[in-house]
C-alpha cells in the first residue's frame, strides 16, 4: 500500500468518526487513553489496529463452552460478583478501516475461579456496535483454569456477514508464554483504573468496504530496508522489553519481552511494540 492510500484511508476514518457527536468523547476518553498509555505520551493513533494492511482480526478455536442464546446485555456484572472490575472497549472496522455499526459481539468467559456457568449465563452476554462501530464490556478480570493462559471468548458477526470466533488476552501474563493457542496478535491493551482494569481491542472484520474496492492492500509489509541505529525485526528472535527494531523502514519499541513469530510483525501487535 502506498502512503497516498494510507492517508486517504485514515481521513476517511476520522471523518467517518467525526461525524458522530458522541464519537470525539469516545475516542478521547475510552480505548485512545488507554492506547496512550501504552504509547508513552505520544498522540494516540485514531485506529491503531487497522493502520497497516489491515490484517483482518484472526479467528481461534471456540473452545468446549460456548451456549448460543446468551442474554443481550453490556455489563456482565452482579451485586456481590467478585472478581477485579474489568472494561473492554474498542471499535469494530471492515478492510477499509471504517467502523462498522450492529454489529453482534459475543462475549463469555470464566469466573474468578475459572469456572464457566453451563447452566446458566453467568459472564455470557451479547451486545451491538453503535453507530460509531463502538463497543464497551463491562466484567471482571476471568480466572485461570489448567491449560490455559487468561482469555475471554468472543464472537464477531457484522450484519450479513460470517462469524468471527476468537480471544482476547492480557499482557505480562506468565501463561501467555506455554499456552500454544495463545497469539499476540489478540492481546489487549490493559491499563490500571485504580482498582479496575481497562482492556482495549479494534476488531477487523473481512468486510469489503468502499474506500478499497479499487484496491487490493498487500497482505504485509515486509522490511524493505534497515535505517541506520536499528536491527531488522525477524522472526525467532527474542525480544526483550525496550529492545529496538526497524520494519518496513519503520522503527519500533518492544513493549513485552517475547519471541518473534510470523503474524507478529510490529504494526500487527500494538500490545508488543509501539512505534518509536
Ligand atoms: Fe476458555
Amino acid at each position: 500500500m502506498d502512503e497516498d492510500s494510507k492517508l486517504s484511508r485514515k481521513t476517511v476514518l476520522r471523518a467517518a468518526l467525526a461525524a458522530g457527536v458522541a464519537a470525539p468523547v469516545a475516542l478521547i476518553g475510552g480505548p485512545a487513553l488507554a492506547r496512550t498509555t501504552v504509547a508513552g505520551g505520544q498522540v494516540p493513533e485514531l485506529t491503531p489496529a487497522c493502520h497497516d494492511g489491515d490484517e483482518p482480526t484472526i479467528e481461534q478455536t471456540e473452545g468446549p463452552y460456548f451456549k448460543p442464546n446468551s442474554p443481550e446485555r453490556t455489563d456482565l456484572v452482579t451485586p456481590g460478583t467478585p472478581g477485579t472490575r474489568l472494561t473492554v472497549s474498542g471499535y469494530v472496522f471492515g478492510r477499509a478501516c471504517l467502523p462498522i455499526s450492529r454489529v453482534l459481539l459475543d462475549f463469555w468467559q470464566a469466573d474468578v475461579n475459572g469456572a464457566y456457568d453451563n447452566t446458566g449465563y453467568t459472564f455470557r452476554g451479547h451486545q451491538y456496535t453503535d453507530a460509531q462501530g463502538a463497543f464497551r464490556l463491562s466484567t471482571i478480570v476471568p480466572g485461570l483454569y489448567p491449560g490455559r493462559t487468561r482469555h475471554i471468548h468472543v464472537k464477531v458477526q457484522a450484519p450479513g456477514r460470517p462469524i468471527l470466533t476468537t480471544q482476547l488476552y492480557f499482557p505480562n501474563e506468565p501463561r501467555n508464554n506455554t499456552d500454544t493457542i495463545f497469539d499476540a496478535r489478540l492481546l489487549m491493551t490493559v491499563r490500571d483504573n485504580g482498582s479496575a482494569k481497562e482492556g482495549a481491542f479494534d476488531f477487523v472484520l473481512n468486510v469489503p468496504q468502499t474506500p478499497t474496492s479499487t484496491s487490493n492492500p498487500p497482505t504485509s509489509n515486509p522490511p524493505t530496508s534497515t535505517p541506520p541505529g536499528g536491527t531488522t525485526w525477524a522472526v525467532g528472535t527474542s525480544y526483550a522489553a525496550g529492545a529496538r527494531v526497524t520494519y518496513g523502514g519503520q522503527g519500533y519499541v518492544c513493549l513485552q519481552g517475547h519471541t518473534a513469530q510470523p503474524g507478529w510483525e510490529p504494526p500487527a501487535v500494538p500490545a508488543l511494540w509501539r512505534a518509536g
